[in-house]
């Protein structure tokens, strides 16, 4: 008998779902066979304190993640653009993550990475750009040439003090698991909070 391929429903959805699995298989079954350190660190990890894990709950609830992605890619435009005083944010590695129970990559860039954020600015800073991020940074002149707001980031003025405490302290270890700010003799450079 011959099947016509095209028009069976049945060879169709066949065909959808092993493609579909391979592609499953490749990208979740694999990986942590090929590579340990998806599960168990070799190199020193930062353990998250209570307040921590507190402003970790607070990104998760306030959705952050839509707007944010926490992974720096194997692109020289990533590097370049989420690095500090002239020094390439290094690529993310799955080891860094070995202690995140939940998971924030993300996919949307609305917003900077935050992978490397750690650091960048100090915990005042954090404080002022919650309260409102709208009034941060410079206001650049649009093609009309009326000064526009540099953040579009919403306000999280309505968190209350600890938890913008809170959020702070996470905010700040971001991508700390790698010693990647230092200068071309190794030495380590000034750093907003430790
Ligand atoms: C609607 C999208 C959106 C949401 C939701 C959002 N942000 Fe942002 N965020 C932005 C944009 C756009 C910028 C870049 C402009 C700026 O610096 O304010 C930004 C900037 C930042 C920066 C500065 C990054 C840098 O390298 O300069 C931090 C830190 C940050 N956001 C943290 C957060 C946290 C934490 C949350 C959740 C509580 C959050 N954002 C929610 C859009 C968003």
């Amino acid at each position: 008998m011959k099947v016509n391929v095209e028009r069976s429903l049945l060879w169709t959805a066949t065909g959808a779902f092993v493609l579909f699995a391979i592609g499953a298989v490749l990208t979740t079954i694999v990986p942590p066979l090929v590579s340990k350190d998806m599960q168990v660190s070799q190199y020193p990890l930062h353990e998250y304190t209570e307040q921590e894990l507190r402003g970790i709950e607070i990104y998760k609830r306030e959705g952050c993640v839509y707007c944010h992605t926490q992974q720096i890619r194997h692109l020289e435009s990533d590097q370049k653009r989420y690095g500090w005083r002239l020094v390439d944010a290094a690529v993310s590695d799955s080891w860094e993550y070995v202690n995140d129970k939940d998971n924030f990559l993300g996919t949307k860039r609305t917003g900077p990475d935050l992978a490397r954020v750690g650091g960048k600015y100090s915990s005042e800073w954090h404080w002022a750009h919650f309260k409102d991020p709208r009034n941060m940074g410079e206001k650049f002149p649009n093609r009309k040439g009326i000064y526009e707001r540099a953040s579009i980031m919403p306000s999280f003025a309505y968190l209350s003090d600890e938890e913008i405490k809170d959020l702070t302290a996470y905010i700040q270890t971001l991508g700390r698991n790698k010693n990647w700010r230092v200068d071309e003799n190794g030495v380590p450079l000034n750093d907003y909070e430790k």
